[in-house]
């Protein structure tokens, strides 16, 4: 038996220590977000975020996310990168896509503003369909979005509206 925390709830599940991470949240805990490509930590069609870090979870003993949080596509909450994906209409068939989000969202928490090259060096995850530029103006848009939220003042701090100007008068 072991206990792991899936986007936030505690399940408890009847696996061997060595079983794929990703084959208990998919067949065990129903969640098939995740997707299963190459099954040997290559592809990164199924990343999931684990204790802040994208894993490639194919590869990923379930015993070495015991006590730690580990977040699905299924779990992960508004976020500037859905919205960017959406925006620049990254996916085409999808197949690879909850793993591109994944690794996006946790790349983003390292480096807040990437360049082209730091996309290319840590994003490596494999798309067939290609959509690597899409991919990448995508995390830009998500970086400006996230930069531009951190920007806006404290509601204490906004000036108060002014007031409406008076109607003109009649001549
Ligand atoms: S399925 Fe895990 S890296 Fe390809
Ligand atoms: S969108 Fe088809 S594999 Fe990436």
């Amino acid at each position: 038996m072991l206990q792991l925390t899936v986007n936030g709830t505690l399940h408890t599940v009847d696996v061997a220590p060595d079983t794929p991470l990703l084959w208990v949240v998919r067949d065990h805990l129903g969640l098939t977000g995740t997707k299963f490509g190459c099954g040997m930590g290559l592809c990164g069609s199924c990343t999931m975020i684990v204790a802040g870090s994208a894993l490639r979870t194919c590869v990923l003993p379930a015993s070495a996310a015991v006590g730690q949080d580990i977040l699905t596509i299924e779990g992960l909450p508004a976020h500037p990168v859905k919205d960017a994906w959406l925006a620049e209409q990254v996916p085409q068939c999808g197949y690879c896509q909850p793993g591109q989000i994944m690794t996006a969202v946790a790349f983003l928490e390292t480096n807040p503003t990437p360049t082209d090259a730091d996309i290319r060096e840590n994003v490596t995850n494999l798309c067939r369909c290609g959509t690597y530029e899409r991919i990448r103006k995508a995390i830009h848009r998500a970086a400006l979005a996230r930069a531009s939220a951190s920007a806006v003042p404290a509601p204490s701090t906004v000036p108060a509206p002014e007031a409406p100007a008076p109607p003109a008068s009649k001549p």
